[in-house]
C-alpha cells in the first residue's frame, strides 16, 4: 500500500490550509496515511552539527522530526499544507524544512529509497498575486527535493484570511480534491 505523509503547517487546527489539506486526503485511494501536524509535534531547530554526514543516515536529536526520517525515507508521497507568512512559509515548517538537511549527503548517495515520489503543496494566503504565491510555492517545493520528489503539483488560494473562508470556496475544494486523488 502506498505511503503518504501529510504535513500541516498551520498554527490554527481546522482552518483554511488544514480544511484544503483534509479536502485532498480524503480523495486520496488505498493509502496509509501519516498526518503530522508541526503546530502539535516536538521539532527542534538543526543545529548544523554535521552529525548527519558521518557513517548513519538520520539526525542525532531525538524528537518528532527524528522519528519521522525513516518514513521520510521510504514514503510514496509527501502532501504539505501552510499558510504563507511574510512571503514565505512559517517558522515552524521552514524548521522542520531545515531538519531535512539529515537526507541531504552527496558524497554518499541518495538517502532515500528511488522510487516514484509525488508531492503536492497546498498554499494559502491572505491575497498576494497568483504568481507570487506559486513562486513560494515552488521554491517550497525545492527544499524537498533532498526526499527525491519526481512528480510535483502545486495549489495557491488567495483570500483565506478568515478561517473558515476555504470552507466556502467550492473551486478551491474541487481543486485539493484534484490534487488528491492525483495521489
Ligand atoms: C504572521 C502572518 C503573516 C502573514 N503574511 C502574509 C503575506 O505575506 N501575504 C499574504 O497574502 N497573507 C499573509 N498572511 C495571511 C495568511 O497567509 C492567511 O490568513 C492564511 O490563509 C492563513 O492560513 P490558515 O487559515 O491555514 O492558518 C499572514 C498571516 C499571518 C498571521
Amino acid at each position: 500500500m502506498k505511503k503518504i505523509i501529510v504535513i500541516k503547517g498551520s498554527p490554527r487546527k481546522g482552518a483554511n490550509s488544514d480544511t484544503l489539506c483534509d479536502a485532498a486526503v480524503a480523495a486520496i485511494k488505498d493509502a496509509e496515511i501519516i498526518e503530522f501536524a508541526i503546530r502539535d509535534k516536538k521539532v527542534n531547530p538543526c543545529v548544523g552539527c554535521n552529525a548527519c554526514k558521518g557513517d548513519f543516515v538520520g539526525c542525532v536529536q531525538k524528537d518528532d522530526f527524528s522519528a519521522l526520517v525513516e518514513d521520510l525515507r521510504t514514503c510514496d508521497g509527501i502532501i504539505l499544507s501552510a499558510p504563507i507568512y511574510f512571503g514565505d512559509v512559517p517558522g515552524p515548517v521552514k524548521t522542520f524544512i531545515d531538519r531535512q538537511y539529515c537526507l541531504f549527503n552527496p558524497a554518499k548517495g541518495p538517502l532515500v529509497e528511488q522510487k516514484e515520489r509525488k508531492m503536492a503543496v497546498i498554499l494559502t494566503n491572505g491575497g498576494m498575486p497568483l504568481e507570487v504565491g506559486t513562486q513560494i510555492a515552488e521554491k517550497t517545493l525545492g527544499c524537498f527535493n533532498v526526499e527525491g520528489i519526481t512528480d510535483k503539483k502545486i495549489l495557491v488560494v488567495r483570500e483565506c484570511n478568515d478561517r473558515d473562508a476555504a470552507a466556502g470556496k467550492p473551486d478551491a475544494l474541487k481543486q485539493a480534491e484534484e490534487v488528491g486523488a492525483w495521489f
